[in-house]
């Protein structure tokens, strides 16, 4: 009965409490502000972030609409023979670092067939999106195994990638 009487009196204190209008949007009002705020913190730490999209919406299209999420997964199937740091090892495939804008064939220490050291291209988007369709029609007698990559749109998003992850920021 008590307990009752308890229960009712605080669901009645809580009723004025909604009820007493100015007071209660002001104090909703608060956190308000703060929200702002909240959105602009995390964007601070991940500068790379914003420099990455700034960098893509900066490339040729098709590649500004690029997905680069998609685009660094799709690399996963180049991981096994390529590197892409800066001074990177070659492995069973040339490292990959300044690859857009190189000749073909012409990284340091690595021995290139005779079809790619022969072919006579500056490697770009769309080379080498011919060759990742095909690399074995593309420049035929190479000696990179790998059967392609059938869709033009992880095409598109891994060369995307790739030219933000082997080009050095401008
Ligand atoms: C099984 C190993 C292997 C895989 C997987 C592979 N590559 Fe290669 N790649 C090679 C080899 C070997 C060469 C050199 C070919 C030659 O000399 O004939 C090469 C050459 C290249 C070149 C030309 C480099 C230059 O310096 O001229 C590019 C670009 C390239 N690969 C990109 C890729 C990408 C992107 C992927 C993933 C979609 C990939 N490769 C997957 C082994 C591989």
């Amino acid at each position: 009965m008590i307990r009752r009487l308890v229960l009712t009196a605080s669901f009645l204190a809580l009723a004025a409490c909604g009820q007493g209008s100015s007071s209660a949007s002001d104090a909703p009002a608060t956190p308000v502000p703060a929200a702002p705020t909240a959105p602009a913190a995390p964007a601070a730490p991940a500068p790379s972030e914003a420099q990455m999209q700034a960098a893509l919406a900066a490339l040729p299209a098709p590649y500004n609409a690029a997905d680069l999420e998609n685009g660094r997964r799709a690399f996963a199937r180049c991981r096994s023979c390529h590197t892409i740091t800066p001074g990177g090892p070659n492995m069973t495939g040339p490292n990959l670092w300044g690859v857009f804008g190189r000749k073909a064939g012409t990284h340091p220490g690595f021995n290139y067939s005779k079809a790619v050291q022969e072919a006579d291209i500056t490697w770009d988007g769309e080379r080498i999106d011919h060759w990742l369709e095909n690399p074995r029609t593309f420049l035929p007698g190479n000696k990179m195994s790998f059967a392609g990559l059938p869709d033009a749109d992880d095409r598109r998003d891994l060369i995307a990638w790739l030219q933000l992850n082997t080009t050095a920021p401008s």
